[in-house]
């Protein structure tokens, strides 16, 4: 039978932590502090510590030191209080094996042990001098993160420290930031990059299809279900799921992803009985969660289990340290190996422009200017970029009088200008509209099956 090691100041988080394991069969030695324990560890051995981060005396920081070096490879999992980012990044640099969010529940413990009993060396990590898991070198698929922007640093150490957890992470971003790229980036340092990698748009499709997309189904669980599927979910197991766009999650699937960060199972529609999965969960949004949940339209616990590690990636005008970067990097990356510079006038308007696509809309702007120049230098006017792309001035074509049109007539001719004005770009025309991409789906939906799609403006 496996021993595992509490250490807590706390008698009933002792008690509860006893409990919880002995129920699921270990053998526990409960102990209030860091030296009671490290006497723990030389009188009997013990299969995993699990240990609290802030306790009084030898703090838990200190004991994982210590651990570590009197017993290296001792796999060791910290407590952290809610919202304390840097106790968790701190015990994931020093080499712990995970780290527990406070509150928590039996099965998050049971799983996180049980998961490191059954891996006792998580495969493809090696450690780095600085204690962040590294995995062997290999080019990272969506390429590699460029930035010269002390914000960025900061983010990207978070997300290296904790990439070796299971822990779900939150990346809020407008649209274009990066987020996808962060998301794959966490998964190729950690343990899990030689599983799977899985990306589900939550806003491209309606919930019916969404739940099955994600869950799977049975053969028969409703018309046209003629074949077992395999969800989303279950092909990402012991990898990463990207739910994109979680805030435009409907309520009632957002109660079913809930169930499986709580539970570690899914259930297929019309199946009988869960499957149990290992995924560790990235979730993006470009909207403000929070708020949501204030408003209702976001369930809070589903917020504050996602919310364990959130991550920000500043929009590109408040890091314009990067565009020079970011502008060299793309312009080797589209010049397939002919040598292709910025010249300084170019350069300035890169720095002034407001880039509401962010990265996304810099990629484009350097490869069409790449594509549709022969010269080595490229020059302010190679950009085709307008000084003013969001209008602060009044726009002109509001000029002309709206009495006498239909709220309806106004209201599509505003989606059409403004996906004209976002490159069709259905997230960042939504955010523009102040709508949220499903709505927006209907209303194209809407006009596609009225035929109303011919009138839009070329
Ligand atoms: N720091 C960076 N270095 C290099 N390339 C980047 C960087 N940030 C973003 N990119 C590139 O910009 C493009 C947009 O990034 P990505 O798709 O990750 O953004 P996003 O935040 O997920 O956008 P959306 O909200 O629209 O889904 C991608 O081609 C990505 O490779
Ligand atoms: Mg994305």
């Amino acid at each position: 039978m496996e021993r595992i090691l509490v250490v807590d100041d706390e008698l009933g988080m002792r008690l509860g932590l006893s409990e919880v394991l002995e129920r699921a069969g270990f053998a526990v030695t409960a102990v209030e502090d860091g030296a009671t324990a490290l006497d723990a560890l030389a009188a009997q051995p013990h299969a995993v510590v699990i240990s609290d981060m802030r306790m009084p005396g030898m703090s838990g920081g200190e004991l994982l030191a210590a651990v570590q070096s009197r017993y290296p490879g001792l796999p060791m999992i910290m407590m952290t209080a809610y919202g304390t980012v840097e106790d968790a990044v701190t015990a994931m640099k020093r080499g712990a094996r995970e780290f527990l969010a406070k509150p928590f529940s039996p099965q998050d413990v049971l799983h996180l042990v049980r998961g490191i009993l059954d891996d006792p060396e998580p495969r493809g990590s090696t450690r780095r001098e600085d204690g962040i898991a590294m995995s062997p070198a290999m080019p990272p698929p969506g390429g590699r993160i460029v930035t010269n922007s002390p914000v960025m640093a900061r983010v990207l150490q978070v997300a290296e420290a904790v990439a070796a957890s299971r822990s779900a992470v939150l990346i809020a971003g407008e649209s274009g930031t990066g987020k996808e790229l962060l998301a794959r980036h966490i998964h190729t340092v950690g343990p899990r990059s030689h599983h799977a990698f899985v990306a589900v748009n939550c806003a491209a499709l309606p919930r019916e299809l969404l739940e099955s997309e994600l869950f799977g189904h049975e053969r028969g669980a409703f018309t046209g279900a003629v074949v077992r599927k395999l969800g989303k979910f279950e092909l990402a197991n012991r990898g990463t799921i990207l739910l994109d766009e979680i805030s435009e999650m409907e309520p009632l699937l957002q109660a079913k992803l809930l169930r499986v960060l709580q539970e570690y199972e899914v259930d297929r529609v019309g199946g009988s009985r869960p499957v149990s999965i290992d995924v560790r969960v990235i979730a993006t949004t470009n909207r403000d969660l929070r708020e949501m949940v204030a408003s209702g339209a976001f369930r809070r616990d589903l917020y504050y289990r996602l919310h364990v590690v959130p991550l920000t990636l500043p929009p590109l005008r408040e890091r314009i340290e990067d565009i020079d970067a970011l502008t060299d990097h793309f312009c080797a990356r589209f010049s397939a190996g002919r040598a292709v510079n910025v010249d300084a006038t170019a350069r300035a308007l890169l720095h002034r422009h407001r880039w509401p696509g962010n990265v996304r809309e810099l990629e484009h702007t350097i490869e069409r200017a790449v594509l549709l120049s022969s010269g080595s230098m490229l020059g302010a006017a190679d950009l085709q970029i307008d000084e003013d792309p969001l209008g602060t001035e009044p726009a002109k074509e509001t000029s002309i009088s709206l009495a006498g049109r239909t709220v309806h007539e106004v209201e599509r001719q505003l989606i059409f200008e403004t996906l004209q004005r976002t490159n069709n770009n259905r997230s960042h025309a939504a955010r523009m509209l102040g709508i949220s991409v499903r709505t927006l789906r209907n209303k194209l939906a809407e006009y596609r099956s009225s035929g109303l799609m011919e009138q839009r403006p070329s």
